[in-house]
């Protein structure tokens, strides 16, 4: 065949690249994650992810009109409570931090996606994304059952403040059909569940546990969020959640985890996210920052990565910059 083909052909002018590139990266594919802090009165800088801050909730309305006119695809709010307890009642407060932001910045930009993440840990004193029992061997353990009905309830505020999309990230069994049943019961059948079907038990998280305050203050996340070596439960998970009434699924972390993303892109036809997590953002942040790397290049190559292996929209807390410099 050699010379009569050559792929270089359709690699010679940007033009020419731009025309065949199979995939594509917009701002409206992205998803930037907040903080809203109960207890600040102005933004407080997250040191482990440079350029990311915990904000105040009078901040909400202009980030909202900032992610609207950068044409993002939405934020995913976190909250910060003054007050933690042992079962996180705080994230059920209908004048938490959250419920506030989300009320705040449908005000200000009514066509901006908002989207909540639900699970107690940043409203436990203990850390762990659920309450805890002693369990039958005397082991302080997750009490799975228990904590479906705390989700169900702060997933109903989150929509009665006007969350679009709520997305448990708890990785509790039989959730998503706790809140589907909740939201539906409350009048809110028309709220989407994004389930964080696929949630791995990853040391990528740990910037984002100094920037929502929730590490465990005992033990770790082993016990509910998924072993790293597996792959096939990937897709039980995902199954399970597609029959409980997830709208749309999300696997997380995503780098690290691309061969995830393309299992789960080809074995559902629900809408996927993927979720760029804060250990992946602070790699690429220190490695700039040390002159290693071009922040850009790597940021907006590493974006259409995700993209590549079959995530439809991706949470990034590169959102803001990556849509400037795709031209927002
Ligand atoms: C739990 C939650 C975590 C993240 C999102 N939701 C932390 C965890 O599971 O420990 C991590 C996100 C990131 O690292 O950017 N509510």
């Amino acid at each position: 065949m050699f010379p009569t083909i050559r792929p270089r052909r359709l690699r010679r002018t940007a033009a020419i690249r731009n025309l065949v590139r199979e995939a594509t990266l917009a701002p409206s594919d992205l998803i930037l994650p907040m903080f809203f802090s109960e207890a600040l009165d102005a933004p407080r800088p997250v040191a482990t992810m440079p350029g990311v801050s915990q904000l105040p909730v009078s901040a909400a309305a202009e980030q909202a009109r900032l992610a609207k006119k950068l044409g993002l695809g939405g934020v995913i709010l976190f909250g910060l409570p003054k007050q933690k307890d042992p079962n996180g009642e705080a994230s059920c407060d209908p004048n938490g931090p959250v419920p506030l932001a989300v009320r705040a910045m449908k005000e200000a930009a009514p066509e901006l996606l908002v989207m909540t993440d639900t699970c107690v840990d940043e409203y436990t004193d203990h850390g762990h994304c659920g309450i805890l029992k002693k369990d039958a061997r005397g082991d302080m353990v997750v009490d799975n059952d228990a904590t479906l009905d705390i989700l169900a309830r702060s997933a109903v505020a989150q929509a009665r403040a006007g969350a679009d999309v709520v997305a448990p990230s708890d990785m509790m069994d039989g959730r998503v059909g706790a809140i589907r049943e909740a939201l539906d019961a409350e009048g809110f059948s028309d709220v989407a569940i994004l389930s964080y079907a696929v949630k791995y038990a990853s040391s990528f998280y740990g910037p984002f546990r100094d920037a929502a305050d929730c590490a465990p203050q005992f033990g770790d996340r082993t016990g509910y969020q998924m072993d790293p070596g597996n792959a096939r439960e990937a897709l039980r998970e995902l199954f399970l959640d597609e029959e409980e009434g997830a709208d749309m699924v999300m696997v997380k972390p995503a780098l690290p985890y691309l061969d995830i993303v393309h299992r789960v892109r080809e074995a559902t036809a629900l809408p996927l996210g993927a979720y760029n997590v804060s250990g992946e953002y602070a790699m690429i942040k220190a490695a700039a920052a040390a002159g290693m790397i071009d922040e850009r290049r790597a940021a907006l190559e590493a974006l259409l990565s995700i993209r590549r292996a079959g995530a439809d929209f991706i949470l990034t807390y590169h959102a803001i910059d990556a849509a400037k410099w795709l031209g927002a």
